[in-house]
């Protein structure tokens, strides 16, 4: 059961330079491309006709051309062309779906379009903001999305996931502030003269700093890890603020979609620390989908799940999570 009247990350805006893009998203196959005016655009890839996928045609002048007898479907999914005929039936019409692009990503609203209001897109400016540098990787895990937002808002895991780059034994004993506002959940872990992790040393060349770690849970996939660093009783010195985005969309009710970046407001410059930036954040990435994988592909719901402490601001997303799932099946009924 997925949430439908959201907007969910569906791509990066970039993606659309390659022309027709095919992405399942909460079980749905979608095909996104630039229509004729420029905007982007998402229809059911599925021709009205005899169910081909869309995304196997071409893109004619900013229109789906279909590959098998060359109906052509515009942005709004209104057919525009049938190469045998003449006349259009009424029922010549793909399904489309509301698609915007904001701060270089695309976002798309899988439930009734009169609730698709713009104003409700999540804040992710970071990832353009003048004073901050970093880009967004795509990756593929085989896991229900809210294992993905668990994993983001539980960094106890870090000394045992990942060793090479944000291990960090004091931030896995931290114990967190939750703050909640509204829908957001807050988890905020403070740690003194902390042995850097490997990462941050690399990145700061500090090896122990004074650090502020806000992790973020904004409905329905989205979340984001906000660092300050410093030396160690020296705000007034050298300082860093670091943004993580894990943006988690449902592909299907086990697999999910992942956008992720590191972006920095430091060494703006720096090719080489974002070069390795980007290198150490993939690994991280890809130990946690690994870990969750596992999880996913050993879960049995007939078990019981243990929660610990550190679970509480996981716990608060789901409640929160839960809570959209039945206003919207309240509005349904
Ligand atoms: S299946 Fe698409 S035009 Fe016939
Ligand atoms: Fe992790």
């Amino acid at each position: 059961m997925f949430i439908r009247n959201a907007w969910y990350t569906v791509g990066l805006e970039s993606d659309l330079d390659a022309g027709l893009v095919a992405r399942t998203i909460m079980n749905e196959p979608l095909v996104m491309f630039r229509g004729a005016n420029g905007e982007p655009a998402a229809l059911l890839d599925r021709c009205p006709h005899r169910q081909v996928p869309l995304s196997q045609g071409c893109l004619h002048e900013g229109q789906v051309q279909c590959a098998y007898h060359g109906m052509r479907f515009d942005h709004q999914g209104r057919c525009t062309h049938i190469p045998s005929q003449v006349a259009i039936p009424q029922r010549a019409q793909a399904r489309a779906y509301p698609l915007l692009a904001r701060h270089g990503l695309l976002f798309a609203w899988m439930g009734d379009p009169e609730r698709a209001d713009p104003a409700s897109i999540p804040d992710h400016s970071v990832t353009t903001a003048a004073d901050h540098v970093g880009e967004m990787f795509y990756m593929h895990a085989k896991t229900d999305y809210r294992l993905g937002i668990d994993n983001f808002l539980d960094p106890s895991h870090v000394t045992f996931v990942h060793p090479n780059t944000v291990t960090s034994p004091a931030l896995t004993k931290a114990v967190p502030e939750i703050l909640r506002n509204g829908d957001e959940v807050r988890a905020r872990r403070v740690m003194r003269e902390e042995k850097s992790p490997p990462m941050l040393e690399r990145a700061m060349g500090l090896t122990h700093i004074d650090r502020v770690q806000d992790a973020i849970f904004m409905p329905v996939g989205n979340t984001r890890i906000d660092t300050r660093a410093h030396a160690p009783g020296r705000p007034d010195g050298m300082s860093m603020r670091l943004s993580t985005l894990g943006l988690f969309t449902p592909e299907t009710d086990t697999t999910c979609h992942v956008w992720a970046g590191l972006y920095r407001d430091f060494a703006l410059d720096n090719a080489q620390l974002s070069a390795m930036v980007r290198a150490e954040l993939k690994q991280t990435m890809v130990e946690d989908i690994s870990i969750c994988e596992k999880a996913q592909s050993a879960w049995d719901p007939s078990h019981s799940v243990l929660h610990l402490a550190v679970d509480q601001a996981s716990l608060m997303a789901r409640e929160i999570l839960e809570t959209l799932q039945r206003r919207e099946q309240q509005l349904q009924a």
